[in-house]
């Protein structure tokens, strides 16, 4: 891994520090603080406290690459570790230091997503040993398998409100979840979600998709525009005179380094069949799938549906049926809907013009005030990312950083 010289950190997003260590004796935090001057590890801050510091501070701040956690003061550490992993960022490799010789927390440990376990009194070898297989991914764990979710949104028709839920789910995971956001529109000329938010567009994004080779972490960093500590957002403007050609490589090692960062990332797919709308398709761990209640929409929506199994047989799709009782005529019937597409339909958004119509001139998500589509949007959220507070439920680190 590289590592970054403190002048190339961008402060817009970063603020992220190398390694972060929360150690509780002094004996052992002098080994941390001798073990990171040697390695020289640039942008690393060694604390004085346990994994509860940790998981307060790191609920508030961006995550380290690191983090060295002292489980001491923990009567139940595999619950401090999970609690800890809610709010850290999901690529972030944490060691474990503890007083306990026990093999059987150390198992259960690495099955949560721990990259080491190491028993105190620690000795600056062996900790250095630690750090450095972490640092190089040859830890025994799985650590490379945390990433954050891939949730594709496409609408099987155009106009459908695949940018709208798009957009406000991320907004509501963003801020009524406080879990880390990106929001990606994939669209590079008419792209809408920036404008959703009142945001300008990200003019380094048809760079990062153009330009393969030029992608690493800061590059992606800097392209991105800040909606909030918790929500950023790639969507482009290009000029209409140009065309773009994005490369999937590019796209793919975006999405990855995304992954890495943040707990979801939200893809607004065009519906054009591309490599890259299909690589995304591919990846997705989550895949949203909008349509109206016509008849158009039920050919279209099952169409995709037949197609996905083929496409990424692992990936969960839901139907969501939006601007539900525009036409209360002509519109076809949930019932009817459901039988011809031989499934049931996942959620419903009813059409509200006021609402929506009134958020889109303020600049705001229509999540974020009082309206039957913000509820719809808060229980669709609830279905995907599981409801009730985020830190109540207790599953393990990797079952919820892979989240299937
Ligand atoms: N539930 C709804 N009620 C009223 N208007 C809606 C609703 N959902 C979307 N819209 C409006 O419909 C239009 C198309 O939505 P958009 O998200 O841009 O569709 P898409 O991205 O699928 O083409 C937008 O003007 C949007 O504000
Ligand atoms: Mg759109």
């Amino acid at each position: 891994m590289t590592l970054l010289k403190a002048s190339e950190i961008d402060v817009a997003l970063t603020d992220q520090r190398q390694l972060r260590a929360f150690i509780g004796d002094e004996p052992t935090r002098k080994v941390v603080d001798q073990v990171v001057t040697e390695l020289m590890i640039p942008n690393a801050a060694v604390h004085r406290g346990g994994i509860r510091d940790a998981i307060r501070q790191l609920g508030e701040q961006r995550s380290p690459r690191l983090l060295i956690v002292d489980l001491n003061e923990a009567e139940l550490p595999l619950s401090a570790i999970n609690e800890l992993a809610e709010v850290c960022e999901p690529g972030v490799a944490v060691i474990a230091i503890g007083t306990r010789n026990d093999v059987g927390l150390f198992r259960d440990l690495i099955n949560n997503g721990v990259s080491d376990y190491l028993v105190k009194p620690i000795t600056p070898l062996l900790l250095q040993k630690s750090l450095l297989s972490v640092l190089d991914g040859t830890s025994p764990t799985r650590h490379t398998s945390k990433l954050g979710r891939l949730i594709a949104v496409t609408g099987a028709r155009g106009g459908v409100g695949s940018t709208m839920l798009a957009v406000n789910l991320a907004w509501t995971i963003a801020h009524r979840r406080r879990r880390r956001v990106a929001l990606v529109d994939l669209d590079l000329h008419y792209g809408t979600a920036a404008l959703a938010l009142d945001l300008e567009p990200s003019p380094g994004m048809r760079e990062a998709l153009e330009q393969g080779e030029r992608i690493d972490s800061l590059f992606v960093e800097r392209a991105m525009v800040r909606q909030s500590d918790t929500l950023y957002v790639l969507s482009g403007e290009e000029a209409l005179g140009e065309p773009v050609v994005p490369d999937t490589a590019a796209l793919e090692a975006l999405l990855r380094d995304l992954r890495n960062k943040f707990h979801y990332v939200i893809v607004d797919v065009p519906r054009q069949v591309t490599s890259c709308t299909h690589h995304v398709l591919e990846t997705a761990t989550n895949l949203l799938l909008i349509t109206d209640l016509s008849l158009a929409g039920m050919r279209d929506t099952l169409r995709r549906t037949m197609l996905m199994p083929a496409v990424n047989a692992a990936c969960q799709l839901s139907i969501i049926a939006n601007r539900t009782g525009e036409y209360r005529e002509g519109e076809i019937s949930r019932r009817e809907f459901e039988a011809g597409l031989g499934r049931a339909i996942d959620a419903m958004i009813p059409f509200d013009a006021r609402s929506v119509t009134r958020a889109a001139n303020a600049g705001q998500p229509v999540a974020a005030g009082r309206n039957k589509v913000a509820a719809a949007i808060q229980e669709i959220t609830d279905k995907l990312a599981g409801s009730g507070s985020s830190r109540s439920s207790i599953r393990s680190w990797l079952e919820r950083l892979t989240w299937r």
